[in-house]
């Protein structure tokens, strides 16, 4: 579990986040905002649409080895429509990363444009990198700064808990000001995060988690669940129960007596999906 996975949210240090972040915006010329592609909604900040108001938004579509193609690029499409930008990237590998840079510059054309016609050609762009703990951000960091993370020097109305970093020449990325909280009031929300680990386990029932995440699975990716667990067939109403004890016999998670052992079934089943055993999958689908 990352440090980040067991920060505790209280009403006061959300409230000082806020702050710092309508603060630092002013700072920004645009916002890349990291979003999970497996759960584009529920992996959001529920107030940071609101904050951002009128600077230009880059969505980061995150973790896009582990989603669904096909849904991804439903997503950068919706998001295009909203006249955000969007980009799909892996930050582990580095793929799609290179579309950043290009794809920042697009969304500020008119305001380099400006820059130009007043002689500050040399202008350096300033994007605030933000999301929800987990979802990648030191990553991106690391790959556009290509692990040299050359931080920049303190400026005048920038204090030191700022942490600049220089993407190659003409961009400074600006690391989230504290750290956004997730969608974590919404259950359904809280839910998903958990599916892919975004949320600390140790607060839910892992059975539990399963049998939903199976419900889920065996809805939109019953191929996904024939495939990795060998079932000839999904048993019928698909009820999470039943499926999970389904996976444990059939990984021979027994106990004495023939019963399942469905803690085991459902500590696997959750660390095969977040590994992305399962294939590719998006749970929160555009339009939908
Ligand atoms: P944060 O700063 O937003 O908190 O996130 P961070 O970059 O630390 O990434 C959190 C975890 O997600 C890390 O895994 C990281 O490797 C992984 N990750 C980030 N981007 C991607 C991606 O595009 N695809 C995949 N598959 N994983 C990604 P970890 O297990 O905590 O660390 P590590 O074992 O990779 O070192």
């Amino acid at each position: 579990m990352s440090e980040a996975q067991s920060i505790q949210w209280y009403p006061g240090h959300m409230a000082k986040t806020k702050r710092k972040i309508e603060q630092d915006l002013k700072l920004v010329d645009a916002v890349a905002e990291l979003v999970d592609a497996r759960v584009p909604v529920s992996s959001r900040n529920p107030l940071l649409a609101t904050l951002i108001e009128n600077k230009p938004r880059i969505i980061l579509l995150n973790k896009s080895d582990m989603a669904d193609a096909a849904e991804t690029t439903r997503w950068i499409a919706a998001y295009k429509q909203e006249g955000a930008w969007a980009l799909a990237v892996d930050c582990k590998s580095g793929k799609g990363v290179n579309g950043f840079v290009p794809l920042v510059r697009e969304a500020l054309k008119d305001r380099i444009a400006q820059w130009e016609a007043k002689g500050m050609a040399g202008r350096a762009i300033r994007i605030m990198v933000v999301g929800i703990p987990n979802v990648g951000k030191s990553s991106l960091i690391n790959k556009l700064t290509r692990g040299g993370k050359a931080e920049v020097e303190d400026r005048p109305g920038v204090t030191r808990q700022n942490r600049w970093f220089r993407v190659g020449k003409g961009m400074d990325l600006l690391d989230t000001p504290g750290v956004l909280w997730p969608k974590f009031e919404d259950p359904i929300a809280g839910e998903r995060l958990a599916f892919t680990g975004a949320v600390r386990d140790d607060i839910l029932d892992v059975e539990w988690l399963a049998m939903r995440l199976l419900e889920l699975l065996a809805a939109e990716y019953p191929q996904a669940l024939r495939q990795r667990y060998k079932f000839e067939e999904l048993p019928q109403p698909l009820e999470g129960a039943a499926l999970l004890e389904l996976v444990g016999r059939k990984r021979g998670m027994l106990v004495s007596g023939g019963e399942v052992d469905t803690l085991r079934a459902a500590t696997m089943l959750l660390d095969e999906f977040r590994a992305g055993k399962l294939g590719r999958i998006t749970l929160e689908k555009a339009g939908r």
